[in-house]
Protein backbone atom coordinates (compact mmCIF):
# COMPACT_ATOMS: atom_id res chain seq x y z
CA UNK A 1 0.00 0.00 0.00
CA UNK A 2 1.74 2.98 -0.88
CA UNK A 3 1.11 5.93 1.36
CA UNK A 4 0.31 9.87 0.64
CA UNK A 5 0.63 11.49 3.94
CA UNK A 6 0.84 14.99 2.52
CA UNK A 7 -2.36 13.78 0.14
CA UNK A 8 -4.37 12.60 3.14
CA UNK A 9 -3.83 15.90 5.03
CA UNK A 10 -5.03 18.21 2.15
CA UNK A 11 -8.28 15.63 1.86
CA UNK A 12 -9.06 16.13 5.42
CA UNK A 13 -8.09 19.93 6.54
CA UNK A 14 -8.72 21.15 3.03
CA UNK A 15 -4.59 22.98 3.52
CA UNK A 16 -1.13 22.15 2.71
CA UNK A 17 0.57 20.33 6.10
CA UNK A 18 4.14 22.19 7.29
CA UNK A 19 5.77 18.69 7.27
CA UNK A 20 5.80 14.94 7.32
CA UNK A 21 7.24 12.19 9.20
CA UNK A 22 7.55 8.57 8.95
CA UNK A 23 8.53 6.02 11.50
CA UNK A 24 8.87 2.56 11.18
CA UNK A 25 7.68 -0.80 13.13
CA UNK A 26 10.10 -3.57 14.11
CA UNK A 27 10.55 -7.36 13.79
CA UNK A 28 13.04 -8.76 16.74
CA UNK A 29 15.33 -10.99 15.28
CA UNK A 30 15.80 -12.54 19.12
CA UNK A 31 15.92 -11.36 22.44
CA UNK A 32 12.64 -11.71 23.71
CA UNK A 33 11.65 -10.42 27.13
CA UNK A 34 14.23 -9.33 28.38
CA UNK A 35 15.05 -5.48 27.83
CA UNK A 36 13.18 -4.78 30.73
CA UNK A 37 15.65 -7.14 32.23
CA UNK A 38 18.31 -5.65 31.21
CA UNK A 39 19.84 -7.94 28.81
CA UNK A 40 20.04 -8.31 24.68
CA UNK A 41 18.11 -7.27 21.99
CA UNK A 42 18.41 -8.01 18.58
CA UNK A 43 15.82 -6.05 16.42
CA UNK A 44 15.45 -4.14 12.49
CA UNK A 45 13.31 -1.19 11.91
CA UNK A 46 10.86 -2.39 8.94
CA UNK A 47 9.67 -0.65 5.90
CA UNK A 48 6.41 -0.49 7.46
CA UNK A 49 5.25 2.24 9.53
CA UNK A 50 3.24 4.89 10.47
CA UNK A 51 3.49 8.32 8.61
CA UNK A 52 2.42 11.76 10.11
CA UNK A 53 1.51 15.24 8.31
CA UNK A 54 0.77 18.20 10.77
CA UNK A 55 0.71 21.80 10.49
CA UNK A 56 0.83 23.95 13.69
CA UNK A 57 -2.39 26.18 14.47
CA UNK A 58 -2.61 29.66 16.17
CA UNK A 59 -4.80 28.19 19.03
CA UNK A 60 -4.38 25.62 21.82
CA UNK A 61 -6.45 22.97 19.80
CA UNK A 62 -4.98 19.82 18.52
CA UNK A 63 -7.53 17.92 15.76
CA UNK A 64 -6.60 14.44 15.17
CA UNK A 65 -7.36 12.30 12.51
CA UNK A 66 -6.22 8.59 11.27
CA UNK A 67 -6.89 7.68 7.99
CA UNK A 68 -6.78 3.50 9.77
CA UNK A 69 -9.20 4.67 11.87
CA UNK A 70 -12.15 6.66 9.99
CA UNK A 71 -15.27 5.92 11.49
CA UNK A 72 -13.33 8.00 14.76
CA UNK A 73 -13.45 10.85 12.27
CA UNK A 74 -11.75 14.30 13.36
CA UNK A 75 -10.73 13.96 17.44
CA UNK A 76 -10.60 17.42 19.25
CA UNK A 77 -8.58 18.07 22.55
CA UNK A 78 -7.29 21.50 24.20
CA UNK A 79 -3.71 21.11 24.81
CA UNK A 80 -4.75 22.14 28.49
CA UNK A 81 -6.56 18.79 28.43
CA UNK A 82 -4.15 15.95 27.52
CA UNK A 83 -5.53 13.08 29.65
CA UNK A 84 -5.97 9.73 29.03
CA UNK A 85 -9.05 8.33 28.48
CA UNK A 86 -9.75 4.31 27.44
CA UNK A 87 -12.48 5.03 24.58
CA UNK A 88 -9.91 7.61 23.19
CA UNK A 89 -8.55 4.57 21.69
CA UNK A 90 -5.44 5.24 19.44
CA UNK A 91 -4.97 9.08 20.11
CA UNK A 92 -3.78 8.12 23.84
CA UNK A 93 -0.12 7.33 22.19
CA UNK A 94 0.24 10.91 20.77
CA UNK A 95 -1.43 12.23 23.77
CA UNK A 96 0.76 10.23 25.61
CA UNK A 97 3.84 11.62 23.86
CA UNK A 98 2.59 15.17 24.42
CA UNK A 99 1.84 14.81 28.07
CA UNK A 100 5.23 13.48 28.75
CA UNK A 101 6.88 16.19 26.99
CA UNK A 102 4.85 19.10 28.67
CA UNK A 103 6.30 16.85 31.89
CA UNK A 104 10.57 17.49 30.91
CA UNK A 105 9.78 20.99 30.03
CA UNK A 106 9.03 20.55 26.17
CA UNK A 107 6.34 23.05 26.09
CA UNK A 108 3.95 22.70 23.20
CA UNK A 109 2.92 26.19 23.22
CA UNK A 110 0.27 26.17 19.79
CA UNK A 111 -2.38 23.54 18.81
CA UNK A 112 -1.63 21.45 15.61
CA UNK A 113 -3.73 19.39 13.13
CA UNK A 114 -2.49 16.50 12.52
CA UNK A 115 -3.46 13.16 10.21
CA UNK A 116 -1.92 9.39 10.28
CA UNK A 117 -1.64 6.61 8.02
CA UNK A 118 0.20 3.12 8.71
CA UNK A 119 0.85 -0.18 7.17
CA UNK A 120 1.78 -1.83 9.95
CA UNK A 121 -1.37 -4.82 10.66
CA UNK A 122 -2.89 -3.26 14.29
CA UNK A 123 -2.13 -5.93 17.45
CA UNK A 124 0.21 -8.39 15.54
CA UNK A 125 2.92 -7.51 17.64
CA UNK A 126 5.48 -5.35 15.01
CA UNK A 127 4.82 -2.23 17.14
CA UNK A 128 2.32 0.00 15.58
CA UNK A 129 2.36 1.93 18.59
CA UNK A 130 5.49 2.32 19.48
CA UNK A 131 5.87 3.83 15.63
CA UNK A 132 3.00 6.25 16.36
CA UNK A 133 4.66 7.49 19.61
CA UNK A 134 8.60 7.99 17.95
CA UNK A 135 6.75 9.37 14.70
CA UNK A 136 4.33 11.64 17.11
CA UNK A 137 8.01 12.53 19.01
CA UNK A 138 10.46 13.23 15.70
CA UNK A 139 7.71 15.91 14.97
CA UNK A 140 6.96 17.51 17.75
CA UNK A 141 10.31 17.72 18.14
CA UNK A 142 11.08 18.80 14.57
CA UNK A 143 8.10 21.29 14.95
CA UNK A 144 8.65 22.88 18.40
CA UNK A 145 12.67 22.70 17.91
CA UNK A 146 13.15 21.22 20.94
CA UNK A 147 16.63 19.51 19.67
CA UNK A 148 16.40 15.96 20.84
CA UNK A 149 18.14 12.90 19.59
CA UNK A 150 16.47 9.77 18.25
CA UNK A 151 18.10 7.98 21.56
CA UNK A 152 16.19 10.94 23.39
CA UNK A 153 12.71 10.40 21.30
CA UNK A 154 13.09 6.74 22.14
CA UNK A 155 13.32 6.86 25.94
CA UNK A 156 10.25 9.94 25.76
CA UNK A 157 7.91 7.40 23.89
CA UNK A 158 8.75 4.73 26.17
CA UNK A 159 7.97 6.53 29.24
CA UNK A 160 4.83 8.01 27.54
CA UNK A 161 3.41 4.19 27.09
CA UNK A 162 4.98 3.50 30.60
CA UNK A 163 3.80 6.43 32.87
CA UNK A 164 0.24 7.74 30.08
CA UNK A 165 -1.00 3.95 28.58
CA UNK A 166 0.20 2.01 31.45
CA UNK A 167 2.10 -0.64 29.35
CA UNK A 168 4.90 -1.30 31.40
CA UNK A 169 6.72 -2.20 28.27
CA UNK A 170 10.71 -1.99 27.82
CA UNK A 171 12.91 -0.02 25.58
CA UNK A 172 13.29 -2.21 22.81
CA UNK A 173 10.37 -0.96 20.35
CA UNK A 174 10.85 2.96 20.56
CA UNK A 175 14.83 2.04 20.02
CA UNK A 176 14.22 0.08 16.75
CA UNK A 177 11.60 2.74 15.49
CA UNK A 178 13.78 5.63 16.54
CA UNK A 179 17.04 4.51 15.76
CA UNK A 180 17.02 1.41 12.53
CA UNK A 181 19.38 1.37 9.99
CA UNK A 182 18.43 -0.02 6.20
CA UNK A 183 20.24 -3.68 6.15
CA UNK A 184 20.89 -3.32 9.67
CA UNK A 185 20.26 -5.37 12.72
CA UNK A 186 20.41 -3.54 16.02
CA UNK A 187 22.58 -5.11 18.64
CA UNK A 188 21.15 -3.24 21.83
CA UNK A 189 22.44 -3.72 25.29
CA UNK A 190 19.09 -2.65 27.13
CA UNK A 191 21.48 -1.96 30.22
CA UNK A 192 23.27 1.16 28.91
CA UNK A 193 21.41 1.36 25.85
CA UNK A 194 24.92 0.81 23.64
CA UNK A 195 24.90 -0.43 20.60
CA UNK A 196 25.78 -1.52 17.49
CA UNK A 197 25.03 -2.34 13.77
CA UNK A 198 25.39 -5.43 12.26
CA UNK A 199 24.71 -5.82 8.30
CA UNK A 200 21.93 -8.54 7.56
CA UNK A 201 23.68 -10.29 4.46
CA UNK A 202 21.27 -12.98 4.28
CA UNK A 203 22.07 -13.92 0.74
CA UNK A 204 20.17 -16.41 -0.28
CA UNK A 205 17.73 -15.80 2.54
CA UNK A 206 15.16 -13.47 3.31
CA UNK A 207 13.52 -12.97 6.64
CA UNK A 208 9.73 -13.80 6.41
CA UNK A 209 7.06 -12.29 8.82
CA UNK A 210 4.04 -14.78 9.57
CA UNK A 211 1.26 -12.69 10.65
CA UNK A 212 -1.17 -15.18 12.57
CA UNK A 213 -4.09 -13.02 12.81
CA UNK A 214 -4.89 -14.23 16.05
CA UNK A 215 -4.99 -10.66 17.74
CA UNK A 216 -3.38 -10.17 21.35
CA UNK A 217 -5.62 -10.88 23.96
CA UNK A 218 -4.38 -9.14 27.15
CA UNK A 219 -1.40 -8.77 25.83
CA UNK A 220 -1.21 -5.53 28.55
CA UNK A 221 -2.02 -7.52 31.46
CA UNK A 222 -0.59 -10.80 31.14
CA UNK A 223 3.28 -8.84 30.25
CA UNK A 224 3.00 -6.70 32.73
CA UNK A 225 2.21 -9.22 34.95
CA UNK A 226 5.86 -11.24 33.86
CA UNK A 227 7.48 -8.00 34.11
CA UNK A 228 6.55 -8.49 38.04
CA UNK A 229 7.00 -11.73 38.11
CA UNK A 230 10.73 -11.21 37.04
CA UNK A 231 11.21 -8.04 39.81
CA UNK A 232 10.37 -11.05 42.54
CA UNK A 233 12.90 -13.39 41.20
CA UNK A 234 15.61 -10.69 40.96
CA UNK A 235 14.52 -9.87 44.49
CA UNK A 236 15.07 -13.07 45.82
CA UNK A 237 18.57 -13.35 44.13
CA UNK A 238 19.87 -9.65 45.36
CA UNK A 239 19.52 -11.63 48.83
CA UNK A 240 22.92 -13.02 48.03
CA UNK A 241 23.93 -11.62 44.76
CA UNK A 242 25.14 -7.99 44.22
CA UNK A 243 22.99 -8.01 40.96
CA UNK A 244 21.23 -4.90 39.12
CA UNK A 245 18.93 -6.90 37.01
CA UNK A 246 18.35 -10.74 35.61
CA UNK A 247 20.90 -10.28 32.53
CA UNK A 248 23.22 -9.85 34.61
CA UNK A 249 23.73 -12.85 35.66
CA UNK A 250 25.27 -15.48 32.96
CA UNK A 251 23.30 -19.61 32.85
CA UNK A 252 25.88 -20.69 35.09
CA UNK A 253 26.03 -18.61 37.88
CA UNK A 254 22.15 -18.75 37.22
CA UNK A 255 22.30 -22.27 37.76
CA UNK A 256 24.19 -22.18 40.67
CA UNK A 257 22.21 -19.36 42.72
CA UNK A 258 18.42 -20.66 41.41
CA UNK A 259 17.51 -21.90 44.33
CA UNK A 260 16.92 -18.56 46.32
CA UNK A 261 14.29 -18.02 44.11
CA UNK A 262 11.11 -19.25 46.20
CA UNK A 263 8.29 -19.75 43.73
CA UNK A 264 8.71 -21.79 41.02
CA UNK A 265 7.11 -19.66 38.03
CA UNK A 266 9.54 -16.92 39.21
CA UNK A 267 12.42 -19.16 38.45
CA UNK A 268 10.89 -20.32 34.96
CA UNK A 269 10.84 -16.66 34.19
CA UNK A 270 14.10 -15.92 35.18
CA UNK A 271 15.36 -18.99 33.21
CA UNK A 272 14.12 -17.83 30.29
CA UNK A 273 15.51 -14.20 30.99
CA UNK A 274 18.73 -15.45 31.90
CA UNK A 275 19.44 -18.08 28.45
CA UNK A 276 17.93 -15.84 25.88
CA UNK A 277 20.15 -13.13 26.95
CA UNK A 278 23.35 -15.13 26.26
CA UNK A 279 20.96 -16.83 23.14
CA UNK A 280 20.95 -13.95 21.76
CA UNK A 281 24.50 -12.24 22.50
CA UNK A 282 25.57 -15.58 21.13
CA UNK A 283 23.43 -15.16 17.95
CA UNK A 284 24.87 -11.45 17.17
CA UNK A 285 28.72 -13.31 17.12
CA UNK A 286 27.11 -15.92 14.95
CA UNK A 287 25.73 -13.62 12.57
CA UNK A 288 28.56 -11.76 12.17
CA UNK A 289 30.27 -15.08 11.01
CA UNK A 290 27.43 -15.40 8.58
CA UNK A 291 26.90 -18.68 10.05
CA UNK A 292 22.69 -18.15 9.32
CA UNK A 293 22.09 -21.34 10.42
CA UNK A 294 23.69 -21.34 13.53
CA UNK A 295 21.41 -18.47 13.90
CA UNK A 296 18.49 -20.58 13.09
CA UNK A 297 19.26 -23.31 15.62
CA UNK A 298 19.42 -20.20 18.48
CA UNK A 299 15.96 -18.93 16.95
CA UNK A 300 14.07 -22.23 17.45
CA UNK A 301 15.48 -22.78 21.25
CA UNK A 302 14.11 -19.00 21.94
CA UNK A 303 10.71 -19.89 20.98
CA UNK A 304 10.87 -23.02 23.06
CA UNK A 305 12.01 -20.92 25.95
CA UNK A 306 9.44 -18.37 25.17
CA UNK A 307 6.49 -21.45 24.95
CA UNK A 308 7.24 -23.35 27.85
CA UNK A 309 9.37 -21.18 30.41
CA UNK A 310 8.68 -17.71 30.00
CA UNK A 311 4.31 -18.75 28.37
CA UNK A 312 4.01 -16.05 26.81
CA UNK A 313 3.12 -17.94 23.34
CA UNK A 314 -0.05 -19.68 22.06
CA UNK A 315 -1.24 -22.15 19.80
CA UNK A 316 -1.29 -20.26 16.68
CA UNK A 317 2.49 -19.00 17.23
CA UNK A 318 3.02 -22.52 18.14
CA UNK A 319 1.34 -23.88 14.58
CA UNK A 320 2.78 -21.13 12.74
CA UNK A 321 6.38 -21.71 14.03
CA UNK A 322 5.95 -25.83 13.98
CA UNK A 323 4.91 -25.59 10.00
CA UNK A 324 7.69 -22.95 9.40
CA UNK A 325 10.38 -25.46 11.08
CA UNK A 326 8.93 -28.23 9.04
CA UNK A 327 9.63 -26.61 5.58
CA UNK A 328 12.48 -27.31 3.62
CA UNK A 329 12.78 -24.01 3.00
CA UNK A 330 13.50 -22.74 6.56
CA UNK A 331 16.49 -22.12 8.15
CA UNK A 332 14.64 -20.59 11.71
CA UNK A 333 11.87 -19.67 13.33
CA UNK A 334 10.25 -18.25 16.65
CA UNK A 335 7.25 -16.18 18.17
CA UNK A 336 8.18 -12.60 17.91
CA UNK A 337 7.25 -9.65 19.83
CA UNK A 338 5.49 -9.38 23.32
CA UNK A 339 3.59 -12.95 22.44
CA UNK A 340 -0.30 -13.91 23.01
CA UNK A 341 -0.98 -14.08 19.72
CA UNK A 342 0.74 -12.06 17.01
CA UNK A 343 3.71 -12.89 14.82
CA UNK A 344 6.60 -15.05 14.30
CA UNK A 345 9.68 -14.66 12.48
CA UNK A 346 10.95 -16.70 10.33
CA UNK A 347 14.41 -17.12 8.12
CA UNK A 348 13.48 -18.60 4.60
CA UNK A 349 15.73 -19.58 1.41
CA UNK A 350 14.69 -16.92 -1.06
CA UNK A 351 14.05 -19.72 -3.38
CA UNK A 352 11.41 -21.64 -1.16
CA UNK A 353 9.51 -18.39 -0.18
CA UNK A 354 6.74 -18.92 -2.48
CA UNK A 355 6.28 -23.10 -1.79
CA UNK A 356 6.58 -21.85 1.81
CA UNK A 357 3.97 -19.39 1.70
CA UNK A 358 1.27 -21.68 -0.46
CA UNK A 359 2.39 -24.82 1.98
CA UNK A 360 1.85 -23.31 5.60
CA UNK A 361 -1.22 -20.95 4.87
CA UNK A 362 -3.69 -23.51 4.21
CA UNK A 363 -2.49 -26.06 7.04
CA UNK A 364 -2.24 -22.76 9.54
CA UNK A 365 -5.97 -22.04 8.10
CA UNK A 366 -6.47 -26.03 8.79
CA UNK A 367 -5.27 -25.92 12.12
CA UNK A 368 -6.52 -22.79 14.11
CA UNK A 369 -8.92 -21.30 11.30
CA UNK A 370 -7.64 -18.39 10.76
CA UNK A 371 -5.82 -16.78 7.69
CA UNK A 372 -2.48 -15.84 7.89
CA UNK A 373 -0.82 -12.97 6.11
CA UNK A 374 3.06 -13.01 5.16
CA UNK A 375 5.42 -9.92 4.74
CA UNK A 376 8.74 -10.59 3.47
CA UNK A 377 10.77 -8.38 5.60
CA UNK A 378 13.69 -5.59 5.07
CA UNK A 379 15.41 -3.38 7.40
CA UNK A 380 15.17 -0.52 7.34
CA UNK A 381 15.64 3.30 8.13
CA UNK A 382 14.45 4.86 11.54
CA UNK A 383 12.33 7.56 11.98
CA UNK A 384 12.71 10.91 9.89
CA UNK A 385 11.25 14.11 8.56
CA UNK A 386 10.18 12.52 5.13
CA UNK A 387 12.49 14.59 2.75
CA UNK A 388 14.95 13.14 4.99
CA UNK A 389 14.62 9.46 4.59
CA UNK A 390 17.25 7.72 2.67
C1 LIG B 1 6.85 -5.72 23.60
C2 LIG B 1 7.49 -4.60 24.41
C3 LIG B 1 9.02 -4.65 24.33
C4 LIG B 1 9.56 -6.04 24.61
C5 LIG B 1 8.79 -7.10 23.82
C6 LIG B 1 9.18 -8.50 24.20
O1 LIG B 1 7.06 -5.52 22.24
O2 LIG B 1 7.03 -3.35 23.98
O3 LIG B 1 9.57 -3.69 25.19
O4 LIG B 1 9.55 -6.32 25.98
O5 LIG B 1 7.39 -6.98 23.97
O6 LIG B 1 10.50 -8.75 23.88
Amino acid sequence: MDINIEADFKKIFKYEPQGSFFAPGRVNLIGEHIDYNGGYVFPSALSLGTYAAAAKRNDKKIRFYSVNFPQNGVIEVDLSDIIYRKEDGWTNYPKGIISIFAAEGLKIDRGFDIVYNGNIPNGAGLSSSASIEVCTGVLLNDFFKFGLDNVAIAKLSQKAENEFVGMNCGIMDQFASAMGKKERAIFLDCSSLDYKYVPLELKEMSIVIINTNKKRELAGSKYNERRRECEDALKDLQTKLNIKNLCSLGPEEFENNKDLIKNPVARKRAKHAIYENARTIAACKILEKNDVAGFGKLMKESHDSLRYDYEVSCKELDAAVKLALDHQGTIGARMTGAGFGGCAVCIVKNGDIEDFIKDIKPEYKKITGFDAEFYIACAETGACKLEKRL
